[in-house]
């Protein structure tokens, strides 16, 4: 990709501290460094990302320390707040002095931000620097945001267990038990963070999404947003990137699948946040052992709860598959979605995931657990048709069913078909005068601009 930005031009990029959201942060870096910008990622201590992989960045990170008293997995509303509020002073000072130390003739730098860290676009707002939002989630979780205050006016909060299943009015396909807020202990609050990142002021929105995958979400969204949208993914597929891994890779998963036969084998992996119970270990293990199919299976530290046998439970099961699977505590999953030897996903449709997945046409079988998770899910399994869904979250039968039909059966010969389909057409759009080609030169001439 040729060089553009020319003036070197410094961009400080503000992460969101989580796995799914450091990834496509440093991805971008990564693409717009090519194009002649400077690139600054000013991050927090917490999940601090691995310097060594991207000798080009400076790395500025910014102290956190009232963090530790709070967990994101017990109340991800008051983590998110504390986080803004502990890395928005060490983030102006920063910027100031690097203001300070720069040229006359230099241009400001330009805030780049996920917009779950606000606090970086009311920092540029104060210094009057330009900055653009990095949305790392899909359009369609952006446009649920303007969903609820209006099922909130229309009275369907709380939301009452009777309607899960029935469709959200003006948002179909999704069930009210699809969006974000429907089994969350305090919606108010996650209400009020959804009010305050649609009201963020932004010269642009970054997405990583393609135009052909959301695009009856992307026109709804752009009638109530006047910024420039720019969909440049899937950026994974730019660049041969380093690794961003917060967990050590365990490549030993590549070898085992380099033995196995052509689209033989399900990955199954959750991501870097989902949990399950013991009891849901088991009724897994029981459904890859009866598909009879081979596969690869990530089973993160921690991800586990009350974890007293797992480990017996897990030893047996091993023991019982022999070489028919691998498991591993976390794979290099770019390069294992690629392997000629995965046929299928069995995952948690976080959208690094999901769009990892649609970029290799491999199919999905999808079991969400929160955020835009289900939302994702339902896009794959009914709007793109590209995986299936399981409706009783894990029941050995129901896993079955599902992986025979994904990975062998007739009946899944559509839903292969598709995942191919989908494949060229990302293929196409990231190919000069592709949808993402065209609108990352955009975004390179708006930064140059602002
Ligand atoms: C979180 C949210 O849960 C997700 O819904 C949101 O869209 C982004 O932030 P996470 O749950 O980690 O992310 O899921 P996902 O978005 O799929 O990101 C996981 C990343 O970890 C992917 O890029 C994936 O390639 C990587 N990964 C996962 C590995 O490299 N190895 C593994 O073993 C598992």
């Amino acid at each position: 990709m040729e060089e553009q930005g020319g003036r070197r031009r410094r961009l400080v990029l503000v992460p969101y501290p989580l796995q799914g959201h450091i990834t496509p942060t440093l991805q971008l870096g990564t693409i717009l460094h090519s194009r002649g910008f400077s690139i600054t990622i000013a991050h927090s201590h917490f999940n601090s990302p691995d310097t060594s992989n991207h000798p080009d960045f400076v790395f500025l990170p910014l102290s956190d320390d009232s963090l530790s008293k709070y967990n994101h997995s017990d109340d991800i509303v008051a983590f998110i707040s504390n986080l803004n509020l502990s890395c928005k002073v060490p983030l102006q000072e920063l910027l100031i002095e690097m203001i300070e130390k720069q040229e006359k003739c230099e241009e400001l730098p330009c805030i780049i931000y996920d917009p779950i860290m606000y606090s970086a676009e009311a920092v540029a707002r104060h210094l009057k620097l330009p900055s653009i939002m990095l949305r790392t989630t899909s359009v369609t979780f952006a446009l649920s945001f303007y969903v609820y205050p209006k099922i909130q006016k229309e009275g369907y909060t709380p939301f009452q267990d009777s309607k899960s299943l029935e469709l959200v009015p003006e948002f179909h396909p999704f069930r009210f038990k699809d969006l974000t807020v429907f089994n969350l202990k305090s919606v108010d609050d996650f209400l009020q963070f959804v009010t305050t990142i649609t009201n963020l002021q932004t010269s642009g929105m970054i997405w990583n999404s393609i135009d052909c995958l959301e695009q009856s979400s992307l026109a709804q969204l752009r009638q109530k947003s006047q910024v420039p949208f720019f969909l440049i993914g899937p950026m994974h597929k730019l660049f041969p990137f380093p690794s961003s891994s917060l967990l050590e890779e365990d490549r030993s998963c590549i070898s085992w699948l380099d033995k196995q036969t052509e689209n033989s084998v399900l990955y199954v992996s959750f991501g870097s946040m989902a949990t399950v119970e013991e009891k849901e270990v088991a009724e897994m293990t029981w459904g890859l052992a009866n598909s009879k199919q081979p596969f690869l299976w990530v089973i993160r530290p921690g991800s586990v709860l009350v974890s007293e046998s797992v480990d017996l439970l897990l030893d047996d099961f091993k023991e019982s598959v022999g070489e028919r699977g691998c498991i591993v505590k976390w794979a290099p999953q770019k390069e294992v979605l690629a392997h000629s030897a995965v046929g299928g996903f069995w995952t948690h449709c976080g959208w690094n995931s999901t769009l990892e997945s649609v970029s290799e046409g491999v199919p999905m079988i999808c079991r969400p657990f929160s955020a835009d998770q289900k939302l994702n899910g339902r896009y794959v399994s009914h709007v793109w048709r590209v995986g299936v869904e399981l409706e009783n979250g894990f029941e050995r039968r129901e896993i079955e069913r599902a992986i025979k039909l994904l990975m062998e059966e007739k009946e899944g010969e559509e839903i292969r078909q598709r995942a191919a389909e989908l494949k060229q057409e990302l293929q196409l759009s990231i190919q000069k005068g592709g949808s993402s080609y065209n609108s990352l030169n955009e975004l390179v001439e708006l930064i140059m601009s602002v």
